[in-house]
């Protein structure tokens, strides 16, 4: 039997901890195939919990329901805001996907799926692809992020980038009075898939674009197709640098101590998930006078894209919706100075709101949010 102490069980997590409120965790095992998988729905409130199946090689069977909690929570705060009728969800299948991904381990995860009628809807995420999702999609009618040619969207980061740049231009509204990037320097911290569309956008905008990548040939790529973009040499080098604002669209963890002492940026609003290092820096944010786009708000295009394919995808409906990101992160800003508190805690409230209200998406964020 494993060492586990009472506090440190799953089971203590899901009922008492700060994990806690999650409505139902599966812990999921095919011999067969080797799988071995955890589905954490946090909440149905909205509607069935949607979130993607993250593949990865955890330290410890536990780290993995930590893991799969704290995502599926975050799903739910991400798809309220989204304006989906979705609540929060997440999957991890624990293993390398190297080395343990099989057709025969996919379809059996995807039983599972099947297994709860709907309750959880599932998408791509970190080690799982859009070929993986079309397997997947074999066994249940409720997985997405698959391949046009099985009925799904594609590339979520087309709507991520527009999605982000929505979020921007409402920034620039509140920190300017103008909702538009022209003649503003925007420094791009990772031009991969979301960045790069990101640079397409703000330089139709009119936008001043510096970007940095620690991959050369990500950054010969886009100054190949426009030599007026600028790049810096690192991340450090990109922040400091003279910037109206900053779009981190690398890794997490993009502002700490460090970072928002040496940002010269007055907005920081950027595709890249857990930007916040840790608690307490959406505060030294505000107190450095920086306007934070909480990221999971503006990031939301992506899954904005994978929802709609529930009801037979069309770009032009996502992209509708993708839209409205501008009004969210509006409506954010506008409650953060109403209470007095930073963006973030701000959109968590307003997402807290929304579920607690089980509000429907045709009748969220009308004109005024209160
Ligand atoms: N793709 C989506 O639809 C989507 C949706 C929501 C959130 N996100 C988040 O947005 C971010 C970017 O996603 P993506 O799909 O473009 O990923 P990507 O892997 O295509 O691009 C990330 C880029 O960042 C670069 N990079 C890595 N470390 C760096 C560093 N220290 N400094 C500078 N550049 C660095 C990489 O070389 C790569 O080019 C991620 O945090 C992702 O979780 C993506």
């Amino acid at each position: 039997m494993t060492d586990v102490r009472p506090s440190d069980s799953v089971v203590s997590k899901l009922f008492r901890s700060e994990q806690g409120g999650h409505e139902q965790v599966v812990l999921c095992q095919d011999r067969d195939s080797g799988l071995k998988a955890v589905i954490a729905i946090h909440s149905t409130a909205l509607g069935p919990a949607l979130g993607g199946t993250r593949f990865f090689p955890y330290a410890s069977d536990e780290a993995a329901v930590e893991d799969a909690l704290n995502l599926a929570r975050g799903m739910s705060y991400k798809n309220a805001l989204a304006g989906l009728d979705h609540g929060g969800g997440k999957a991890v299948i624990i293993g390398d996907p190297a080395v343990d991904k099989t057709p025969e381990l996919l379809r059996a995860y995807g039983r599972f799926v099947a297994s709860l009628g709907g309750r959880y809807v599932t998408a791509c995420d970190v080690g799982t692809y859009v070929a993986d999702m079309d397997v997947i999609a074999a066994e249940n009618p409720w997985t997405t992020g698959r391949s046009p040619e099985n009925g799904g969207a594609g590339d979520s980061s087309v709507l991520t980038a527009y999605g982000v740049f929505q979020g921007m231009r409402a920034s620039a509204q509140v920190r300017w009075g103008d909702p538009t990037l022209r003649g503003r320097r925007v420094g791009i911290a990772g031009v991969g898939k979301v960045g790069h569309h990101l640079v397409e956008h703000l330089l139709a905008d009119g936008a001043i674009v510096v970007i940095t990548d620690v991959r050369a040939e990500a950054v010969e790529r886009i100054r190949t197709a426009h030599p007026e973009v600028a790049a810096a040499a690192t991340t450090e080098a990109l922040i400091s640098a003279d910037l109206d604002v900053y779009a981190p669209c690398a890794l997490g963890g993009a502002l700490n101590d460090t970072s928002v002492r040496n940002l010269t940026a007055s907005i920081v609003c950027g595709a890249a998930n857990n930007q916040l290092a840790h608690p307490g820096v959406e505060k030294d944010l505000a107190d450095h006078g920086i306007l934070y786009a909480p990221d999971y708000v503006v990031n939301a295009g992506g899954v904005i894209q994978v929802a709609d394919e529930l009801h037979g995808f069309d770009f032009d409906r996502a992209k509708a919706k993708a839209t409205k990101i501008f009004d969210t992160t509006l409506a954010i800003f506008e409650r953060a100075a109403a209470d007095g508190i930073p963006p973030a805690a701000a959109a968590d409230r307003l997402a807290e709101q929304r579920m607690a209200d089980r509000t429907p998406a045709e009748s969220w964020l009308r004109p005024s949010v209160d």
